[in-house]
């Protein structure tokens, strides 16, 4: 704070007045972060400013900033003369559709926006703030990594944030936002937490950069290449959403949240609705083709019942064999996993089983009922899926089902085979409402497989060995591809026309909706990762 003179040549304390007036100058410099020519450089990448973003992410006027003179401690390599208010990452609270969330948005016109000591304090105040008050944290990243000046500090802030992701981890919903570079270790915090959304063009996130990888393997890659939106929604999927731009990142930020509690202790928010006359959808009783082998599109199944326009899809572009999302069924938020037979005919494979369980889990944690679309030939063969572990990833799925207590309801639509009959949210694991269409099949394998085997030297021993090979194919498929052995034994509930689907849901979910189960108490379990 100045002293100024007064008339009589005798330094003053400043007033009142201008104490007010230092705190608005002071308010106004945090609010320009590094400035205008960083801020018109950030622009010119396409990016919007760590204040842009949180303008329209959160409701009008509701952002609470906190921290917003934070400096840094640094006093080597010149950085004890450059000092901007708030340290490169703008932390608070606010609303989004009127309900609590926590924020944070890295600043990258601040030493580009890397990850000093007392920025990593920030981020930690409000992932404790969120945590005890039961509100998600959405983190916005645009960061060069650990502050390079700082050394070990920042490496020791950097774990801070991850040990808090881990704690708070199935207590309150935590989403990331990529919005421009995430390297090194710094990807660890939005690889723990719920959702990790990235922007394309813009943002990558990688463990070591492309001058690494040349040096290491010697391959030539691009960072886009690397790691951009495009290769962690396809290939690693480390990414459950490709934005085109900013914008809609944010927006899928703002319907992502719409489906989700505030955290695991309250029930996911509910939206109005009113029970029409009759909730029966003709059209799904055309869906399915008349040979068995041919593909349809699991999506028609799922937006031909639930509310409309209400499916939010999830990993939409990996492990397309599987589909995965949020949609409300009579105004409830419901999570859905169905097989998809228009990729890979449906199979089951390492990835579309690591994408279910993770979506699985995540239901679980937060109350959210599961509903299971079934049409699976079986878990995809192969030595690329066995040297790879399909084994231990297929027991991913197995696992997150049998674990998880919410309420849950399965209906097979086609297929359902082998061991994949099980694991698909089976009555035997748990699951409480188990349906299927009068096109189901329910069985070991399919018809042709199990004759060749059950029969070999009959047909061996046959004339016409082609002839007794079909026979046998009609006689198997008479006994078993077909939902009525399984309904029998009482393994099905109830076989429906496909378009009787929703009423069948709307009731069993409000059947369902107090349902208490309890896993048996335990530290945590082993799910095999
Ligand atoms: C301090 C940094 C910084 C960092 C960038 N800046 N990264 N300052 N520490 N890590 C500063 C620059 O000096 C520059 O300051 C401003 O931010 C903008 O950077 P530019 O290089 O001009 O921007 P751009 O060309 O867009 O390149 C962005 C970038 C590049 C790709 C992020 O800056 C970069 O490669 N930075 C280093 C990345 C890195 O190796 N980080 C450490 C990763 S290891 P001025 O004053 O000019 O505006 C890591 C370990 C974490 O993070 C481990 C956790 C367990």
């Amino acid at each position: 704070m100045t002293k100024s003179k007064s008339s009589k040549g005798v330094y003053t304390l400043p007033g009142n007045k201008e104490k007010y007036q230092l705190l608005d100058r002071k308010n106004q410099e945090a609010l320009l972060g590094g400035g205008e020519t960083r801020i018109a450089s950030q622009h010119q990448k396409g990016k919007l400013t760590a204040r842009e973003r949180l303008h329209l992410l959160l409701d009008d006027g509701s952002f609470q900033e906190i921290g917003k003179f934070v400096m840094h401690r640094c006093k080597d390599f010149g950085l004890e003369n450059q000092h901007y208010l708030g340290d490169g990452v703008v932390t608070g609270y606010g609303t989004i559709h009127g309900r609590l969330v926590y924020v944070f948005s890295q600043d990258f016109t601040v030493f580009g926006g890397s990850l000093s000591e007392t920025h990593a304090e920030k981020i930690v105040k409000i992932m404790d703030l969120a945590l005890k008050n039961g509100a998600p944290i959405i983190g916005l990243n645009d960061s060069g990594g650990a502050r390079i000046q700082e050394g070990v500090v920042s490496l020791g802030g950097y774990a801070d944030i991850f040990y808090r992701n881990t704690r708070a981890s199935g207590v309150i919903p935590q989403i990331s936002a990529i919005m421009g570079p995430c390297a090194g270790g710094a990807v660890y915090s939005p690889a723990i937490t719920d959702f990790v959304l990235m922007v394309e063009q813009t943002s990558y996130m990688f463990v070591t950069g492309p001058n690494v990888v040349k040096t290491v393997t010697h391959e030539e890659v691009t960072a886009e290449e690397l790691g951009g939106a495009a290769t962690h929604s396809t290939k690693s999927g480390v990414t459950q959403f490709s934005c085109a731009n900013e914008i809609e990142c944010i927006k899928n930020i703002k319907q992502l949240l719409s489906y989700l509690p505030a955290n695991c202790e309250e029930l996911p928010p509910s939206y109005p609705y009113q029970q029409p006359d009759s909730e029966t959808r003709p059209d799904l009783d055309q869906l399915i083709p008349e040979n068995p082998n041919h593909p349809y599109d699991m999506r028609e199944v799922i937006y031909g019942v639930v509310d409309d326009e209400t499916f939010f899809e999830v990993h939409r572009n990996f492990a397309e064999n599987i589909v995965v999302g949020f949609a409300r069924l009579a105004g409830k938020s419901i999570g859905i996993v169905g097989n998809q037979p228009a990729s890979l005919a449906g199979v089951l494979d390492i990835d579309a089983s690591t994408k279910a369980a993770r979506f699985v889990r995540f239901c679980d944690s937060f109350n959210i009922p599961l509903l299971v679309f079934e049409d699976v030939p079986g878990f995809l063969p192969g030595t690329d899926q066995e040297w790879n572990g399909i084994i231990t990833h297929g027991a991913k799925l197995l696992y997150a089902f049998c674990e998880a207590t919410v309420p849950r309801v399965t209906v097979i639509t086609r297929k359902a085979y082998g061991g994949a009959y099980d694991v698909m949210n089976s009555k035997h694991i748990g699951a409480d409402i188990n349906l299927a269409w009068p096109t189901a099949e329910i069985a070991v394998m399919g018809a042709k497989g199990a004759a060749e085997i059950i029969f070999k030297k009959e047909i061996a021993r046959a004339e016409d060995r082609e002839a007794a090979l079909e026979a046998k194919v009609e006689d198997y498929t008479a006994k078993f591809a077909n939902p009525y052995r399984a309904a029998h034994r009482g393994f099905i509930d109830e076989v429906i026309h496909p378009r009787d689907t929703r009423d069948r849901l709307v009731r069993a979910f409000e059947m369902l909706k107090n349902k208490v189960d309890k896993m048996p108490r335990k530290k945590h379990g082993n799910i095999p990762l």
